[in-house]
C-alpha cells in the first residue's frame, strides 16, 4: 500500500490461465450468450494446429456460428484491417456478430481488437485512432500464443499505418477484452526467435511500468476512466513478479523451447506484466523503440530490446530503490552501489544472448538519424509524459547517442579503472 497512490486498476473481464484450457472456450462463449463470432488468427494456426477446427466443431455443437478470418499478418497494417473488414462483412452477409476471437501473438490479437470496433461501424479504423468517439465495441476473447505484448490485457489495438511509416493506437477501456485465456500449451510451437523478442517485450512491460510515473502525478487530462493512470502499489506488485519469472525462464524458454516449465512461466510473466503495464502505462523504452521500428521494421520486442538498458541506466538516480530491487532479482553481487551499477551491463547481456543487437548501430540506424529519431520518439506525447526525469527531452537525447555508440555508465567507470 502507498498511501499517496490513486489507483484505477482495468484488468480484463475474466482472466483463465492453464495448461489445456482452451478446451474450456466452446460452452464459456455458449455460457456468455454468444451465438456468432468471427475467429481472427493467421494461416500458420489454420494450417498447423488443430486448435482453430477443434475449437469451431465444438462451437458449432454448441450452435454457435463461426466466421473465420485467417489472414492475420505481424505487424498489422490499417490496410490490412480494412480489409479484413469488408471481406468479414461480406462472409457475414448481414448477420450481426456479437463477439470477435483472436488466436496468435499480438498482432493478431491487435488486429481482433480493431475489427471489434469497424465491424459493427463499417468504417475505415484510421477513424477510431485517438479516440473510439463512444462506439460500442464486440466482445473480445483473446487467446495469445506468445508470451510477451499481454495485448489480451490492455486497451489498445497498436496498428502500423503505412502512409506514414509509424504505429497509431486505437485505444479504449471499452476495448479490453472480456476473456483473456492463456493457455500455456498454445505458446509451445513458439520458435526461438518469436520466443525472445516476445519475451524481452514482457520483461520490458515489467520493468517499465515499475519504474514509470506515480499515480498520483499521471496527467489524466481530466479523463474519468483513463486507459493507462501510472504505477501503483497494486501495478508494482504484479511487475516485480514479472521480472522474477523472466529473470527465471526467459532465457531457458529461448534455449529449449520444450522446457515446458519455462514456457509456462513466461506465460504467467506475460500477463502478469501485463496486469502492471495495461494500468500503469509505460514511457521511454517504448516510446523510443516505436521510432526505431518506423525506421528499421526490427520487430517490436528487438527495438525494445535495444533500449531497455540505456533507459535503466538513465534512471539510476531517479529510481534507486526500484533498480536495486531489479538488480538483486537478477542475482549480481556487491555493495548497493556496485549491483545498481551493474544492472544496465546485465540487462544488456541477457539482450545480446537472446541474439539481439545491443546498441542502435546493430539496426542499421546512421548518426545523421539521431535528431530525427529523438524528434519522432517524443512526439509520443503520451509516453514521453510518463518518463519520470526532469527534462524529458534532454534525457531522450542522452539515451539515444548512448544507445547509438552502445555506451552505459558503468562501462566508463571500468574503462577508468583499466586505466588507472
Ligand atoms: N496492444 C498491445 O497492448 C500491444 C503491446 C505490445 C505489442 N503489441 C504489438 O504486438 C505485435 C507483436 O506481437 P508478438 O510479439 O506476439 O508477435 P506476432 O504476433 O507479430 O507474431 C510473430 C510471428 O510469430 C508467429 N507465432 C505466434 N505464435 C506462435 C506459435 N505459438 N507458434 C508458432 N508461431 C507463432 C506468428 O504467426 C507470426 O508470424 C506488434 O505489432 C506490437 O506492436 C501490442
Amino acid at each position: 500500500m502507498r498511501p499517496e497512490d490513486l489507483i484505477h486498476f482495468c484488468p480484463p473481464g475474466r482472466l483463465i490461465i492453464g495448461c489445456g484450457t482452451r478446451s474450456t472456450l466452446p460452452p464459456l462463449v455458449q455460457r456468455l450468450g454468444h451465438r456468432c463470432g468471427v475467429f481472427v488468427t493467421d494461416a500458420f494456426f489454420t494450417r498447423h494446429t488443430p486448435w482453430v477446427q477443434q475449437y469451431l466443431d465444438a462451437a458449432a455443437a454448441l450452435g454457435i456460428r463461426t466466421v473465420v478470418f485467417d489472414g492475420g499478418l505481424p505487424d498489422p497494417t490499417t490496410t490490412l484491417c480494412d480489409a479484413a473488414t469488408a471481406a468479414l462483412r461480406e462472409q457475414l452477409a448481414g448477420t450481426a456478430p456479437d463477439h470477435v476471437i483472436a488466436l496468435g501473438g499480438g498482432s493478431n490479437i491487435d488486429l481482433a481488437k480493431a475489427l471489434c470496433l469497424t465491424l459493427t461501424e463499417g468504417r475505415p479504423v484510421r477513424e477510431f485512432v485517438g479516440d473510439i468517439g463512444g462506439c460500442r465495441p464486440l466482445s473480445l476473447i483473446a487467446l495469445p500464443t506468445t508470451s510477451g505484448t499481454g495485448s489480451e490485457a490492455t486497451p489498445g489495438a497498436i496498428l502500423l499505418d503505412p502512409g506514414n511509416a509509424t504505429k497509431v493506437a486505437v485505444m479504449d477501456n471499452a476495448l479490453r477484452p472480456q476473456v483473456a485465456l492463456i493457455d500455456p500449451e498454445l505458446s509451445f510451437t513458439c520458435p526461438p526467435r518469436v520466443t525472445a523478442d516476445a519475451g524481452i517485450d514482457a520483461f520490458t512491460h515489467a520493468i517499465e511500468s515499475l519504474l514509470t510515473i506515480d499515480s498520483a502525478a499521471y496527467d489524466r487530462t481530466g479523463h474519468v476512466d483513463p486507459g493507462y493512470s501510472g504505477r501503483s502499489s497494486l501495478t508494482m506488485m504484479f511487475a516485480r513478479e514479472a521480472i522474477r519469472l523472466c529473470i527465471a525462464y526467459l532465457e531457458r524458454a529461448y534455449r529449449d523451447g520444450c522446457d515446458t516449465t519455462a514456457r509456462i512461466g513466461m506465460a504467467y510473466a506475460s500477463v502478469y506484466a501485463a496486469l502492471s503495464y495495461g494500468s500503469a502505462g509505460l514511457n521511454a523504452v517504448h516510446g523510443i523503440a516505436y521510432a526505431v521500428a518506423g525506421r528499421t521494421h526490427c520487430s517490436h520486442g528487438s527495438s525494445n530490446a535495444v533500449m531497455l538498458p540505456y533507459v535503466l541506466d538513465a534512471l539510476r538516480d531517479v529510481r534507486r530503490v526500484e533498480l536495486l530491487e531489479v538488480a538483486r532479482l537478477f542475482g549480481l553481487p556487491g555493495d548497493d552501489a556496485a549491483a545498481l551499477a551493474a544492472l544496465p551491463q546485465a540487462v544488456r547481456g541477457l539482450v545480446g544472448r537472446l541474439g539481439i543487437p545491443t546498441d542502435l548501430r546493430g539496426f542499421g540506424i546512421e548518426t545523421s538519424e539521431l535528431d530525427a529519431l529523438v524528434a519522432d520518439a517524443l512526439a509520443v506525447t503520451r509516453l514521453a509524459k510518463a518518463f519520470p526525469v526532469v527534462d524529458v527531452a534532454g534525457c531522450y537525447r542522452a539515451i539515444v547517442h548512448d544507445a547509438f555508440d552502445g555506451r552505459l555508465a558503468a562501462d566508463d567507470r571500468l574503462e577508468l579503472v583499466a586505466f588507472n
